[in-house]
């Protein structure tokens, strides 16, 4: 931890941390965040959270006026159950005796610089000038547990983080039935909440409903962050559009089960929360240990939706993200799932590799189908956990096909193709030589049965022997072979457990196993992916910088789906490529310039279809389709995305990146169906300087003031039209 800096007298009222008696403020640029001590009860009454105050609002609602409901007008920090308070719990802890009751009261506080590390989590990181931290120690004298709450606040970014740590005081253990990272009752008021909500190849759709009387919740209780909701929960006003109004967005820093709850008590108060899912915790604290949660990121914006994702956007770029790669632009790559899917040897490798290098594509990757000797993987009843490659399929083994490879020089560049490969390492087959050997290291209840899905069965990653497999056997692989990209999968859900805090312990061994690997390999880019995109989360953004976002590669579908995760995750941190058309997924047909105009707009461009199988003509334009990715590449790694018209609202989606500095900016337009006498409707720009002049392609010259306020209008043609359009200021 950082030095103690005790705010001084005279300290202006809008410092980053501000403490007047048992009063707290959290000051960004622009939002304030304060809550104090209740004298009477010793408990953590909310004041406000939104945008910049300088003293607490007043509030007559803090002591009940009239009713029996002791706790249920207040606005409470970290309400706990069994005193009154009827609503929601943050905390709720059984006893040795198996008592629920607890009450937490504040005990003291900290201020320190910087922020304090827990190494066994990901999260936020900053230095001294970046990011402040206010500890508050409470304690329950019922349980005799003892909690921190850990706040730190990047002003910069209008962003609280807070994390809770539980620690057992008592002789004797208790039980840790839920800890939410985050919990904050808000004024009574009509509000929507917005999740992420989806499935397999349609993974994180915008959800917004109206926040009603009662608890409105979602979560996940599949092991990982899932593709079912992501661990995100937006409030917002209800008047709020995507660019004004108030939003506050709450992002959970973790991958395993989650649960954001949003409830509005009979008096109109709405207490929002997330966390680890409380049905898989049931957390065993001896004494004397901690328990430390997951890290959530508050953020919020009266720039509506758009300002509240541009500054998610901003702080996980600058300080989530530990990647060398986070403001690099990603090379153009080709995979070879959807080109050959288990049909991968030496000979098809080549024959590819050679038709990507020559047009132009920089890193070529080898995804499933290459390993396994006994059990050789020829399609996905086999070979999980043996990370050697297959040799009949690669009878000079990796190596020889990694050579010939990273040898082929790239069209139109003097850079020699890089080689990236593909793994599941969490996972193993019962047909395997690893679980032969090892069936006691797979997830199970007891000796009950071990439900398979895709054939496989998952490891336990709360098990060191597991972690300290996976990392020896990963480390072998990448130091025998010149890989520069490793794409890691996660392709089934945890069924059978052998208790509940082995989630919890599962996703505390995933981490140890990550950070150890991408510490070991800082130079190979990481890139995590689940089924698709169901691991699509800021506890993996920590060690990976990018996520592939969907198995669903259809231009249609692929706006909504970079559209959503946009919400909270930058652009830069997503994967997608071109695949064939048909699509393997929707079956639909698309052009390739669309379907790439569509790719182009997200972190890491590619190629997943054998260009041999196209006609001639699509197959000439690939190298400008792949150096137009490469052009906007710099300014979608680290730019601002403003989305201008959305998916959901209509036949012409658009969005715009406008590049730091500002000098530069992509739009990227579309038109989902043709139109027929009917005017297109005019597009405003967003982002821009008004008085600036900006150069677009044609070489037309126009100023931000007449791009934002006039607007341009676009004649597509035809369904599946698309515009990529690139501007320079002048
Ligand atoms: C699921 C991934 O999402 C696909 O891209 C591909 O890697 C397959 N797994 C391979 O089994």
């Amino acid at each position: 931890m950082g030095s103690i800096a005790y705010p001084q007298p005279g300290d202006s009222l809008l410092r980053p941390i501000v403490v007047d008696g048992k009063s707290f403020a959290l000051n960004g640029k622009n939002i304030s965040y304060r809550f104090h001590v209740d004298e009477t009860t010793g408990d953590l009454l909310s004041d406000h959270f939104g945008g910049l105050v300088t003293e607490n609002p007043i509030i007559p609602g803090t002591t009940p006026s009239s009713g029996w409901s002791m706790n249920g007008s207040f606005r409470r920090e970290f309400p706990e159950s069994g005193k009154g308070d009827f609503r929601n719990p943050a905390v709720y802890i059984k006893h040795h005796e198996g008592f629920t009751v607890s009450h937490f009261r504040f005990q003291s506080y900290k201020v320190f610089d910087g922020k304090p590390d827990f190494p066994e989590m990901p999260a936020t990181f900053g230095n001294v000038d970046e990011v402040k931290t206010l500890v508050v120690s409470m304690y329950d004298a019922y349980s005799d547990v003892a909690a921190d709450l850990v706040y730190s606040v990047f002003a910069e970014h209008d962003a609280i983080v807070r994390r809770v740590v539980l620690t057992n005081k008592s002789a004797k253990p208790v039980t840790i039935e839920k800890v939410a990272s985050f919990s904050v009752d808000i004024p009574a008021a009509e509000y929507d909440m917005v999740c992420l909500r989806g499935e397999w190849s349609r993974e994180r759709a915008e959800l917004r409903r109206k926040v009603e009387y009662g608890m409105q919740s979602f979560g996940s209780t599949t092991g990982y962050s899932s593709h079912h909701y992501n661990p995100f929960l937006g409030i917002t006003s209800s008047k709020t559009t995507e660019s004004s109004g108030d939003a506050w967005g709450y992002s959970l820093v973790y991958t395993g089960s989650f649960a954001a709850e949003v409830e509005k008590s009979p008096h109109g108060l709405v207490r929002t929360s997330i966390g680890m899912n409380q049905y898989q915790l049931s957390w065993d604290l001896q004494p004397g240990k901690t328990l430390v949660s997951p890290e959530c990121v508050a953020v919020y914006s009266s720039s509506g939706i758009g300002g509240m994702s541009r500054n998610f956007h901003r702080l996980y770029r600058q300080h989530l993200i530990k990647s060398v790669f986070v403001s690099e632009p990603r090379p153009p790559l080709l995979n070879s799932w959807e080109c050959l899917y288990y049909g991968v040897n030496e000979r098809t490798i080549e024959k590819l590799a050679v038709t990507a290098a020559g047009l132009g594509v920089k890193l070529f990757v080898l995804d499933d189908g290459w390993f396994g000797d006994k059990y050789p993987r020829i399609n996905d009843k086999a070979g999980l956990g043996d990370w050697k490659a297959n040799p009949d399929k690669f009878p000079n083994g990796l190596n020889r096909v990694v050579d010939k490879v990273t040898k082929l020089s790239v069209a139109g560049s003097s850079k020699r193709l890089q080689f990236g490969i593909w793994v599941e390492p969490e996972m193993v087959n019962p047909k395997s030589e690893l679980y032969a050997e090892h069936p006691n290291w797979v997830m199970s209840a007891g000796l009950h049965d071990r439900s398979e899905t895709r054939n496989q069965l998952v490891l336990n990653l709360a098990l060191p022997e597991v972690q300290d497999f996976i990392i020896s056997s990963m480390t072998t692989l990448l130091q025998g072979n010149a890989i520069t990209y490793v794409k890691w999968d996660h392709n089934r859900a945890i069924h059978e457990n052998s208790a509940p805090q082995n989630y919890h312990a599962y996703i505390l061994g995933l981490y140890k196993v990550f950070d150890t690997l991408t510490t070991r390999f800082p130079d190979i880019l990481w890139e995590g992916c689940a089924s698709g995109g169901g691991r699509f989360d800021p506890g993996v953004l920590q060690y990976f910088p990018q996520v592939w976002a969907s198995d669903n590669m259809d231009g249609i579908d692929r706006i909504s789906i970079h559209f959503g995760t946009s919400i909270v995750y930058p652009l830069s941190s997503v994967g997608a490529h071109v695949g064939a058309s048909p699509s393997h997924v929707t079956k639909r047909t698309q052009s390739l310039k669309f379907r790439a105009h569509v790719a182009m707009m997200s972190g890491s461009f590619g190629l997943e279809l054998d260009p041999e199988t196209l006609d001639e003509a699509e197959k000439k334009m690939i190298p400008d389709l792949i150096s137009l990715a490469e052009r906007v590449n710099p300014i979608i790694i680290t730019g601002d995305l403003w989305r201008l018209r959305l998916p959901g609202e209509g036949n012409h989606p658009a969005a715009m990146v406008v590049s730091r500095d500002g000098s530069q900016a992509v739009l990227f337009a579309y038109q989902l169906l043709s139109t027929v006498m009917h005017e297109i409707p005019v597009l405003k720009l967003q982002g821009l300087e008004a008085m600036e002049r900006y150069k677009i392609d044609n070489g037309a010259i126009y100023s931000g003031a007449t791009l934002m306020n006039g607007g341009i209008q676009i004649a597509f043609e035809g369904d599946c039209d698309s515009r990529v359009m690139c501007l320079e200021r002048q």
